[in-house]
C-alpha cells in the first residue's frame, strides 16, 4: 500500500493554519468502484466537493508514529462526481501539536503530512490509481489554529486560498498500517443545564456532567461577531470558574462567525470539562439550547450493566463510566484534559479488567498493546507512557510496565482470543526477564531509579506530594510485581501450550528471594539495602498495600495468611474504616478482604463517606473520578493545582470488585471469554439488592441478589456454553450449565 504515493506537505507556508491538500479530478466514465486510502502526521479529514467523508474523529489516531501510523480505508463511489474535488485537510493532532507536560511540540514530525491512494476500478476490469504527490495543491482553511491541548480557532468570514503547489516530504519513518483500533466517534450529546453568573461575573454554562469532547454551538450572528469559550472541570470554592488543574492547557476555542446560520465545534481537538465560560459571546441572551455536550470517544460495544440499591454505588458506577468514556479516546490515557492526556501504562493495566466488563475493548488494547510491542526496549523494558513521548515519560517503573502482562492476559480473560494473547506473548515475556536481568539480585527487583510506587496513596507525610511516593517501599512494590508478572506469564504460556518450566522455576525463586527479604515473621518489613535515589522518604515496614500484594500475589505461606489480613483489618479499623492505598494498593483491597472473609469490612470501606473513600467524590458532587481522594477538599480548597484530575479513571477499578467481588462473577484461568467462571456472591444488607449483567458474545451472565425481609434471593443467568461454580454466603455450592437459577437463603 501506498508504494506510489507521496507523503506531501504545505512546504511550511502556513504557520498555525490548518492546510487542506486538494486535487481535483475529471472523469471521462465514472469508475465502478473507488477506495481511499488516506493517512496524515497530525489529523486529517477526508473531504468529497468539501463534504466531510465518515464519521469518525482524529484520524489516522495515535500510534507510536516512529514506527507506525494507522490510514483508513473509504468506500467514496457515491461520492464521485463529472468532476471531483479531494481534499485532506489536516491539523496538528498528537503527531505536531503540544504533548506532554514538558512542553513538547512536533514530537514525530516537524510539519503537518498526509498520503494519499485512490484506486479506482472500471467496468472493464480496469484500475487507476491517484496519490498524493507534489501535483497537489495546498489551500489554507478557515482553522485558523488547532491544538490538542489549547483548542481551536476556527473564523468562518476567511476564504480559503490556494498557496501554491505541495512538496514532498522525506524522511518520515513511519509504515502505514491497516487501522487496528476502534474509530472515535461522537457518542452521547448532553444538554446544557443552567447559566450561572459567577461572583466574579462570568457567564458560565453547566452541562452537568464532566466528560471530554466538545460543545457544539448553534447561532445566527453578525458577519465577524465572535464567540471564545473556555472549559473547566469544577468551580472553586467561591463559585467561580477555576482551570488552574489544567495546567498549561488552555482548553479555549474561538470562533468568528459568518453571519449566516453557523454550527460550531472544534474538528481537531477536544476538551475534558463540565463548565464552560463565554469569556467573548455576541448576544445580549444566552438560549441554553443552542449549547449542546458531546462527548467523544472510541466506539466499543457497551456490555456491561451493574444497579443497585445505593444511589451513590450507583453514581460511583456512573462516574466509572464516564471516567472510561472519557479516557477512551484512541489511547487508555490518565485524563483528558490537562497538559498531558498520556497513555500511561499504570494506569491502564489498574483500569484494564473493570474497562473490559463495561466495554467490549479487544480492539482498543490490541492496538495499545501494538505500540507498546513496537515500543519495548531490547533488554524488555516497558515505559511509563505508550506511545512514548520525550525522555521523562520513558521512565520505567514497577506497577506501570506491568500493563505489558497484565492488559494482555485481562484481555485474553475477557475474550477468549488465543492468537492475540499469542502475539503478545513474547513482549510478556521479554518484560519479566528485564526485571529479571535488572540489578545485582536475581531475583528481586531492586534499584530501578524511577518507580512510581503506590502513587498517590494516603501514607506519607503531608510535604511528601500527599503520598506521591507512597509509605510502601518501592522495591518491595517492583519485586511484588515481579512475582506477579512471572505468574501471568506462566499463565498464559500454559493457554498457549508452551514450556513455562523456566518460569515456573523462576517464580518460586522469586517469591523465596521476596519472602527472604521484604518479610519477616510472616509479616511486611523494610529491606534497608533498598530504594535507590528515594531512600530519604518516609517508608514503613508494613502498610495497607504491604499487605494487600501479599494476599493478592499469593506470597504468603497458607499459615500465615489469617494474621496478614487480621493485620490489614486492624490497620483499616484504626483509621477509623479508611484505607490509606493509592494506584497500586487499592484496585486489590476490597478482594482480598472479601476473598479472605472480611466481605463487612470491604463495604465498610466502599460505603464510607469520609475521605480517602470512593464516595467522599461522589457525596461532593462528583460525575467523574478524582484522581487524588480528596482532589476538592471538605473546605473547599484543592489538593495540589499541578496533579488534580477530575477525571482519572484509575480509582475506578473498584468496579471490578462490584462485579466480580459483590456481584461475585469471576473469570476462571481456563474459562477465558466466561466459557468457566466462579460466581461467589458477597451481598450486603446496605446495599438492598444488587444486578449485575455482561454479554459475553455467547448469551448474557448475570447475578443478583435481593434483600427482602429475612429472605436473601439469588438470581442467576447462565447462557450457553458457560459452566459456573456456583458458592453462596449460606453454603450452597454447584456447578451450573445454562439456565435461570433462583436460590433462597434466610438471613
Ligand atoms: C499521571 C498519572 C500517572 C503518573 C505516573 C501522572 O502525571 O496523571 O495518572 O500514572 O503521572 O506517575
Amino acid at each position: 500500500m501506498f508504494e506510489e504515493a507521496k507523503w506531501i506537505t504545505a512546504g511550511n507556508r502556513m504557520g498555525e493554519i490548518s492546510p487542506e491538500f486538494k486535487k481535483k479530478i475529471s472523469f471521462e466514465k465514472m469508475p465502478v468502484k473507488a477506495i481511499a486510502h488516506v493517512t496524515a502526521m497530525g489529523v486529517y479529514e477526508l473531504r468529497i466537493n468539501g463534504s466531510k467523508v465518515g464519521d469518525a474523529l482524529m484520524t489516522p489516531g495515535w500510534t507510536s508514529y516512529s514506527n507506525r501510523v494507522q490510514y483508513q480505508s473509504y468506500d467514496i463511489t457515491q461520492q464521485l462526481t463529472e468532476t471531483t474535488q479531494i481534499g485532506i485537510l489536516c491539523g496538528k493532532g498528537w503527531a505536531l501539536g503540544n504533548l506532554g507536560f514538558s512542553h513538547l511540540s512536533k514530537v514525530y514530525c516537524d510539519e503537518i503530512a498526509a498520503r494519499m491512494q485512490l484506486e479506482l476500478t472500471y467496468e472493464d476490469g480496469s484500475i487507476e490509481t491517484v496519490v498524493t504527490d507534489p501535483t497537489w495543491e495546498v489551500w489554507t482553511s478557515q482553522i485558523l489554529d488547532s491544538e490538542l491541548y489549547h483548542g481551536e480557532t476556527v473564523d468562518l468570514t476567511t476564504e480559503p486560498l490556494c498557496v501554491g503547489f505541495a512538496a514532498e516530504k522525506t524522511g518520515i519513518t513511519a509504515s502505514p498500517v491497516l487501522h487496528v483500533g476502534e474509530f472515535v466517534r461522537e457518542q452521547e450529546r448532553v444538554t446544557a443545564k443552567k447559566l450561572i453568573i459567577t461572583p466574579k461575573g462570568e457567564k458560565v454554562i453547566d452541562f452537568g456532567q464532566n466528560l471530554a469532547g466538545y460543545v457544539e454551538i448553534h447561532v445566527k450572528g453578525k458577519r465577524g461577531d465572535k464567540i471564545v469559550l473556555t472549559h473547566a472541570e469544577v468551580l472553586d470554592s467561591e463559585g467561580n470558574f477555576y482551570t488552574e488543574n489544567y495546567r498549561t492547557a488552555r482548553n479555549r476555542n474561538v470562533y468568528v462567525l459568518s453571519g449566516g446560520e453557523d454550527v460550531f465545534k472544534p474538528r481537531f481537538c477536544f476538551q475534558g470539562y463540565r463548565y464552560i465560560r463565554l469569556d467573548e459571546y455576541p448576544f445580549e441572551e444566552i438560549d441554553l439550547s443552542a449549547f449542546t455536550s458531546v462527548a467523544i470517544y472510541s466506539d466499543m460495544k457497551r456490555i456491561g450493566y451493574f444497579h443497585c440499591g445505593d444511589e451513590r454505588i450507583n453514581q460511583l458506577y456512573s462516574n466509572t463510566l464516564w471516567g472510561q468514556r472519557s479516557n477512551f479516546i484512541d489511547v487508555p490515557t490518565d485524563c483528558p484534559q490537562r497538559d498531558e492526556r498520556l497513555g500511561w501504562t499504570g494506569d491502564a493495566q489498574v483500569f484494564c479488567r473493570t474497562a473490559s466488563i463495561n466495554y467490549h475493548t479487544e480492539r482498543f488494547f490490541q492496538k495499545w498493546l501494538g505500540d507498546m510491542m513496537l515500543e519495548q526496549t531490547e533488554e524488555g523494558a516497558v515505559y511509563g507512557i505508550v506511545p512514548v513521548v520525550g525522555e521523562l515519560t520513558a521512565r520505567i517503573s514497577a506497577a506501570w510496565g506491568d500493563a505489558a502482562t497484565v492488559c494482555p492476559w485481562e484481555i485474553y480473560q475477557a475474550y477468549g482470543n488465543k492468537e492475540l494473547l499469542r502475539s503478545h506473548y513474547d513482549m510478556m515475556k521479554k518484560w519479566v526477564e528485564y526485571m529479571h536481568r535488572y540489578g545485582d539480585e536475581e531475583y528481586l527487583w531492586m534499584g530501578e531509579p524511577y518507580h512510581y510506587g503506590d502513587w498517590l496513596s494516603m501514607d506519607t507525610t503531608e510535604n511528601d506530594v500527599a503520598g506521591k511516593r507512597g509509605g510502601t517501599q518501592l522495591d518491595f512494590v517492583a519485586t511484588a510485581f515481579f512475582a506477579y508478572s512471572t505468574e501471568l506469564v506462566i499463565k498464559a504460556g500454559r493457554v498457549l501450550g508452551e514450556d513455562v518450566s523456566y518460569f515456573e522455576d523462576m517464580y518460586k525463586k522469586i517469591k523465596k528471594a521476596f519472602r527472604a527479604v521484604f518479610m519477616k515473621d510472616g509479616m511486611s518489613v523494610i529491606y534497608p539495602k533498598c530504594d535507590g535515589i528515594y531512600h530519604k522518604r518516609p517508608i514503613h515496614d508494613v502498610t495497607q498495600t504491604t499487605l494487600t500484594l501479599i494476599l493478592r500475589f499469593g506470597l504468603y505461606e497458607e499459615e500465615e495468611r489469617q494474621a496478614i489480613v487480621e493485620r490489614l483489618v486492624q490497620m483499616i479499623r484504626d483509621n477509623g474504616n479508611r484505607m490509606t492505598t493509592g494506584f497500586v494498593g487499592t484496585p486489590y483491597l476490597l478482594h482480598v478482604l472479601s476473598e479472605n472473609g472480611y466481605a463487612d469490612v470491604a463495604y465498610d470501606l466502599l460505603l464510607q463517606e469520609k475521605a480517602p473513600s470512593w464516595l467522599f467524590s461522589v457525596i461532593h458532587g462528583a460525575t467523574t473520578m478524582w484522581e487524588h481522594w480528596d482532589s476538592l477538599r471538605e473546605d473547599g480548597s484543592f489538593w495540589l493545582t499541578e496533579m488534580n484530575s477530575f477525571n482519572h479513571y484509575a480509582y475506578g477499578a473498584v468496579c471490578d470488585w462490584l462485579f466480580g467481588g459483590a456481584a461475585g462473577i469471576h473469570v476462571l484461568d481456563d474459562g477465558a471469554a466466561y466459557t468457566h467462571v466462579s460466581i461467589v456472591p458477597h451481598p450486603d444488607r446496605r446495599l438492598g439488592h444488587l444486578d449485575f449483567s455482561i454479554d459475553t458474545g455467547h448469551g448474557i451472565l448475570a447475578s443478583a441478589w435481593c434483600y427482602n425481609g429475612n429472605e436473601l434471593r439469588y438470581n442467576l443467568t447462565i447462557p450457553e456454553g458457560t459452566v459456573a461454580e456456583v458458592q453462596l454466603p449460606g453454603g450452597k455450592v454447584s456447578s451450573l450449565s445454562a439456565g435461570k437459577y433462583l436460590f433462597v437463603e434466610s438471613c
